[in-house]
């Protein structure tokens, strides 16, 4: 089957997309990556494999990734960040600590090495910033046209952002570590707010989770509510809580859930430009061959019905 190596940073949504492409028997979850953003990048290597253990997968292995961006050389979580995912990324949860520890090698190299020994037969997903990507690709260039394909979730081309109106917070993280993606990396899939921000969750559906019984479901429905909760006092939306990183985790699998248009992206990293961070059509490469698909409408319905489904089984 596909092998899928995500890379998080740990974060709620970011632990549903890992829930997702545990329980999806079309991939096998060979790795995550841990990114700084939500969290710090320790911390979201450490709720990775506590979330882990917590779904009984005891066998992939969790790699650190960089813990700041590649313009900087020191990170300190956002505010905001701290409000929509908790404290330490997990809703102010205590999930019990996995007794299993992070890899030695990093997870660069780690990256590097699997687009190396599978090709076309890898999916990478990153739910968080694009620094570890952006790195991995200036140490082997040659992994752009290596990797199968890499479904990102970030940016918002047809929507306003959601950390200024230009850009999206994963993107906004390290948007010089962006542009060297989009503009160099082949057979990208962005899955950005265009689409994220139409599949939303509601109490309801963690009330499921919740009744389940089990102590996944119970983290999980916690887990979740915290971020629900965050939405509505946030003012971000009394709806409901969008569900961006499982949403990329399921386009990966199956592209068939959103309509997407070819476009060669750029990003703004110019820090004078009001726009800075903006993900936007590249004019300079309007005529070559496109290397991203968009993601612009998905069928939110079947998403968030086969979400539950996937779930419910995992939980
Ligand atoms: C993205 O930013 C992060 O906070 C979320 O986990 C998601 O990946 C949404 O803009
Ligand atoms: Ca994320």
């Amino acid at each position: 089957s596909t092998k899928m190596i995500l890379d998080l940073d740990t974060g709620v949504d970011d632990a549903l997309a890992l829930a997702l492409a545990i329980c999806d028997p079309r991939v096998d979850l060979i790795g995550v990556i841990a990114s700084y953003g939500n969290t710090l990048v320790e911390t979201s290597a450490q709720n990775t494999l506590n979330l882990l253990h917590l779904l009984g997968e005891n066998d992939v292995p969790v790699y650190l990734g960089e813990s700041h961006s590649s313009t900087t050389d020191h990170f300190d979580v956002m505010p905001i960040s701290k409000a929509i995912h908790g404290e330490h990324g997990v809703g102010n949860l205590s999930l019990a600590t996995a007794t299993r520890k992070i890899e030695q090698t990093s997870g660069i190299q780690f990256l590097i090495d699997m687009a190396h020994k599978y090709q076309d037969e890898l999916i990478y997903v990153p739910t968080g910033p694009l620094t570890n990507m952006a790195k991995a690709l200036k140490i082997d260039p040659e992994i752009s046209h290596l990797i199968g394909n890499t479904t990102l979730m970030g940016g918002a081309l047809t929507v306003p952002g959601n950390v200024t109106p230009f850009t999206e917070a994963n993107i906004n993280q390290d948007p010089e570590a962006a542009d060297l993606v989009f503009t160099t990396q082949e057979n990208l899939t962005m899955v950005g707010l265009d689409v994220t921000l139409r599949t939303l969750l509601t109490k309801k559906d963690t009330q499921q989770w919740r009744e389940l019984g089990t102590q996944a479901g119970t983290a999980y429905a916690d887990l979740m509510d915290f971020y629900i909760e965050a939405y509505d006092r946030l003012d971000i939306d009394h709806r409901g809580a969008a569900l961006h990183d499982p949403l990329a985790v399921a386009v990966a699998i199956d592209p068939s859930y959103v309509v997407t248009i070819p476009l060669n992206m750029r990003v703004t990293y110019d820090k004078d430009t009001k726009d800075y961070g903006r993900t936007i059509g590249d004019r300079e490469r309007l005529l070559e061959p496109t290397t991203t698909n968009v993601a612009v409408s998905v069928n939110a319905k079947r998403f968030v019905r086969d979400f539950m489904d996937f779930m419910i089984a995992v939980l």
